[in-house]
């Protein structure tokens, strides 16, 4: 058995911790080190179920931070990295744009130089590989899909800060040969997802009777994946892909903002024994967000055709276990709406 030490960077977020959840289930001889600086948006309670594992190990830490980096690729000899530490919610990068620099460029900087580094030109069996967004393609007005190929056009401050950051990778690919791989996922959905994304927000407001609050008309359109099937997309992207290569993630699954949250209405009045039509009448609509993309939507046919993912759940599917997840874990949900799950750390892990 291959022994293999990786760094995932932001495994305390919403897709980092399924895909640390991931590699260390399915790979007890790897030993994956999760480097996170829990900003708002990390909560160890999403990995508490494998944090007495063996193979993990939490490390608390910005990777805008040079000399912390430094340490920590001193302290073990990563054969790889997974990066998905950022700053990702378009709303907060319209309000400070700053923070996006910081991290998504500046900080995936520090960490490609760092490998550069620590790997001194010695390659093999070595692979920094950068998780990125649909959003840098920008926006799709006349149809089409996102190919590997779409010239990058991002259109907010965060999808900005993603496409430089993937320029940043593909310069080290090219300068120093740094051994890069890529992937552009569209928009995620499933538990552990931080309530000021829009489906755990309604999930949220519905639950609570709260008002949904739709951006503008509610006609742009998103592409929306399973967590899960993102992390085995990145499974099989780290240990099979050709190095230097991209690959798109998507679910070939659109919706307008409107239907979708109507679609959440229906499935959770049923679950809630709720009147049907009852939770469409919380829809309300609001100030569209600044730049606005319209629509994204993605083409896999790469990742499908090369690698042979595809997506394991159907909508429907993931939808319900979506919804039965916050239905269940609604201690989660409070934790992170009252701020409570911050004192996780201090609790689980300064006694340590
Ligand atoms: P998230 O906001 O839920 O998690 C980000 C994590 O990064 C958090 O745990 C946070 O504490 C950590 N972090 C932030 N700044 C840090 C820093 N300076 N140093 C160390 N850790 C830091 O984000 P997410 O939705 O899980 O997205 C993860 C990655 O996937 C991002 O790079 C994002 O751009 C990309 N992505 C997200 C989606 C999506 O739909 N959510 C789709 C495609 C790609
Ligand atoms: O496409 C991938 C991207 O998807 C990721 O790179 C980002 O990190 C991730 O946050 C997500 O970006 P979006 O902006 O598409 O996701 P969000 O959940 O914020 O919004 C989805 C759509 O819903 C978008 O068109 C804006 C709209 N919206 C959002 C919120 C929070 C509303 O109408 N009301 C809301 O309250």
């Amino acid at each position: 058995m291959i022994k293999k030490t990786i760094l995932i960077t932001g495994g305390a977020g919403f897709i980092g911790s399924h895909v640390v959840r991931r590699f260390v289930t399915e790979y007890p001889n790897y030993t994956i080190v999760n480097l996170d600086l829990l900003t708002y948006a990390g909560n160890l309670e999403n990995l508490k179920d494998i944090e007495h594992k063996p193979n993990y190990i939490f490390e608390r830490g910005d990777i805008a931070d040079i000399d912390f980096v430094h340490q920590l690729f001193q302290k073990y000899a990563f054969d790889g990295v997974i990066h998905l530490a950022a700053e990702s919610h378009v709303d907060r990068s319209i309000t400070d744009p700053f923070s996006f620099v910081r991290t998504n460029v500046y900080g995936t900087v520090v960490l490609l130089n760092e490998a550069k580094n620590a790997w001194k030109g010695k390659y093999e069996g070595k692979r920094f590989y950068h998780v990125s967004t649909d959003e840098v393609y920008g926006s799709l007005h006349d149809g089409g899909f996102f190919v590997e190929t779409t010239p990058y056009d991002p259109q907010s401050p965060y999808s900005a800060a993603k496409a430089s950051s993937d320029h940043f990778v593909r310069a080290y690919a090219n300068t120093y040969k740094l051994p890069i791989v890529i992937s552009n996922c569209s928009n995620n959905y499933g538990p552990n997802h931080f309530p000021e994304k829009l489906i755990p927000l309604c999930i949220n407001n519905i639950m609570n009777k709260k008002p949904l609050p739709i951006y503008g008309k509610g006609e742009n359109v998103r592409d929306w994946l399973y967590v899960v099937d993102h992390a085995r997309a990145i499974d099989v992207i780290y240990h099979n892909a050709e190095l230097g290569e991209t690959y798109n993630i998507g679910g070939n699954n659109e919706w307008t903002n409107l239907n979708l949250v109507k679609k959440l209405c229906e499935i959770m009045d049923s679950k809630l024994g709720r009147a049907p039509g009852e939770s469409a009448q919380l829809i309300t609509f609001v100030t569209d967000r600044a730049g606005h993309d319209l629509r994204y939507a993605i083409d896999s046919t790469k990742l499908m055709s090369k690698l042979g993912w595809k997506p394991s759940v159907t909508f429907e599917q993931g939808l319900d276990i979506t919804v039965d997840w916050y239905l269940q874990n609604q201690e989660w949900l409070q934790n992170v709406v009252s701020g409570n799950y911050e004192m996780y750390y201090e609790t689980m892990y300064k006694q340590r």
